[in-house]
């Protein structure tokens, strides 16, 4: 799966609005009184970080982690911090190779993981011993306005498109919040989340997010094939359509690893 600048571009100013800025007081209390080390795991473009940044006490350090070695180059040249690059699979990722942060951090991340790879993140962070911010995974909630008889079917169908299986691995998709909660709560961390939904109106985000949301959808459920392009022109043309798109961000502090028999329940 790969993921367009231009797409993280549309999206980086509803990002930036949704991420619950609330969360930062308790980072803040446990962030350590020095120049702090930042891991962004699945960095993309850098939107984490040109968010994050300015929120924090400073020096700051980036080290800014994804697969994808185009994205990790736009993203070491725009976080306004010093930052360096790593590029990897987070599948792999290990405590040793946090050793030295203050936070860990990702956004839009959790939910394109399974269940295993979350469990070893929560490994990890506690292992490395740094609080751990994972904004924005979906919830699988989203909110028509005006409500239409066929959100519903796309919904439940999307949702489902969300935790397929992709090259062997079962995607979390809008389990991906809870599943990691566990995670972290199972090490001894405590959990602060909050609500972080997008709130889009009738803009090109919200036509391009709709087009991918309808899509996904399809591909799922082939039999909504046949609605999908009135159902879309019904929710363009609405003379005020809104949606709001359910996300949660989580803040793990604290906890120790888990020893290396106990997995995943
Ligand atoms: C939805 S984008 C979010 C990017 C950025 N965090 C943001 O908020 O704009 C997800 C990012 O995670 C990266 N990613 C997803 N799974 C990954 C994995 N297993 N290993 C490394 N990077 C991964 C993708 O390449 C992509 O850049």
């Amino acid at each position: 799966m790969t993921f367009s600048p231009d797409w993280l571009a549309l999206r980086e100013k509803a990002d930036a609005t949704a991420r619950a800025a609330e969360l930062l007081e308790p980072l803040r209390a446990v962030l350590p009184d020095a120049p702090l080390v930042i891991h962004d795991l699945g960095c993309g473009t850098g939107s984490m970080g040109r968010w994050l940044a300015p929120l924090l006490p400073r020096p700051q350090r980036w080290i800014l982690h994804d697969r994808d070695p185009d994205l990790l180059e736009l993203a070491a040249a725009s976080i306004p911090a010093p930052a360096e690059t790593r590029a990897a699979d987070l599948a792999g990722l290990t405590a040793d190779d946090l050793a030295g942060a203050s936070l860990v951090t990702g956004s839009a991340l959790l939910d394109l993981l399974t269940l295993e790879e979350v469990d070893a993140l929560a490994e990890a962070c506690t292992g490395a011993g740094c609080p751990a911010l994972f904004t924005l995974s979906v919830v699988g909630e989203v909110e028509f306005t005006p409500a239409d008889p066929l959100d519903e079917d796309f919904t439940a169908a999307f949702n489902a498109h969300q935790r397929r299986v992709t090259g062997g691995r079962r995607l979390l998709g809008p389990d991906a919040a809870e599943a990691a909660t566990e995670a972290f709560v199972r090490r001894g961390a405590v959990v602060h989340s909050r609500r972080s939904p997008w709130w889009l109106g009738p803009d090109e985000l919200f036509r391009q997010w709709l087009r991918g949301w309808v899509q996904a959808a399809c591909e799922h459920q082939p039999e909504l094939v046949a609605h999908a392009a009135d159902y879309q022109c019904r929710r363009l043309r609405g003379e005020f359509s809104t949606v709001a798109v359910g996300h949660v961000d989580l803040l793990a502090i604290g906890g120790a690893p888990c020893s290396t028999d106990s997995g995943p329940g």
